[in-house]
């Protein structure tokens, strides 16, 4: 499963990205608000700085409108992959861009049914948010569960973007179910690394080198 990070905050994709883990970020359009800057500028420098996949998102509803966003940021750089959310115009425009070798994730998808259409509008890859089914009392692990597997006996080449995380068991789940990719907010990549006993550890072994070391000056 390739780990991706869920942010527009070209910082704190430099902070990760030194860590040699990230396969990719995904950004969406209430992300590049918070960044307050121009869209465009941020997913150059994020191509820039993450040779991985770039999720940039189109903020048209219309198909035409979403073609012409999607090429204009496939333009900006090989890595960047075009998001359009899971409506009809979404699918359609899922389908021209891909047509035209563009890769597409298909985003806000809340059921394996949207996950059907998805794959078979061609998507590069598709986005189960489980956290925002999680808030409404639905199990978005089992939702992201059906997905793999619908995919898996159809055949389907769409790939699996476990997203809307908020926590690190949520990337254990998502590993265990079989996605393909999960994103995640920073501060989720920060605390998979924790563990108390790693600290302890490290702190012990400093501790008993610097006694011999000093035994042995
Ligand atoms: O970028 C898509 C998704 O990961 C958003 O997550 O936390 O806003 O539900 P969230």
């Amino acid at each position: 499963m390739e780990l991706y990070l869920d942010t527009a905050d070209v910082a704190e994709i430099r902070e990760l990205a030194a860590w040699g883990v990230l396969g990719g970020v995904t950004t969406n359009p209430s992300l590049m608000a918070k960044a307050g800057r121009s869209p465009r500028e941020v997913i150059a420098e994020i191509t820039a700085l993450v040779p991985g996949p770039i999720s940039a998102e189109v903020i048209s509803t219309e198909t035409a409108g979403m073609i012409a966003e999607g090429r204009a940021l496939a333009a900006i750089a090989e890595n960047v992959v075009v998001k359009v959310p899971l409506i009809p115009a979404g699918l359609a425009a899922c389908r021209a861009l891909s047509d035209q070798g563009i890769k597409v994730n298909v985003t806000l998808c809340f059921s394996v049914n949207q996950a059907i259409l998805a794959a078979a509008a061609g998507a590069w890859c598709v986005s189960p948010f489980l956290g925002r089914l999680d808030d409404i009392n639905q199990d978005g692990m089992q939702l992201l569960r059906e997905i793999v597997e619908v995919y898996r006996t159809q055949g389907y080449q769409t790939r699996v973007l476990a997203a809307s995380i908020r926590n690190p068991l949520h990337v254990t789940q998502a590993a265990l179910a079989g996605a393909d990719m999960v994103t995640m907010p920073a501060a989720v990549m920060r605390q998979l690394v924790k563990h108390p006993l790693t600290e302890a550890g490290l702190q012990k072994f400093l501790a008993d080198y610097r006694q011999m070391a000093e035994a042995t000056a």
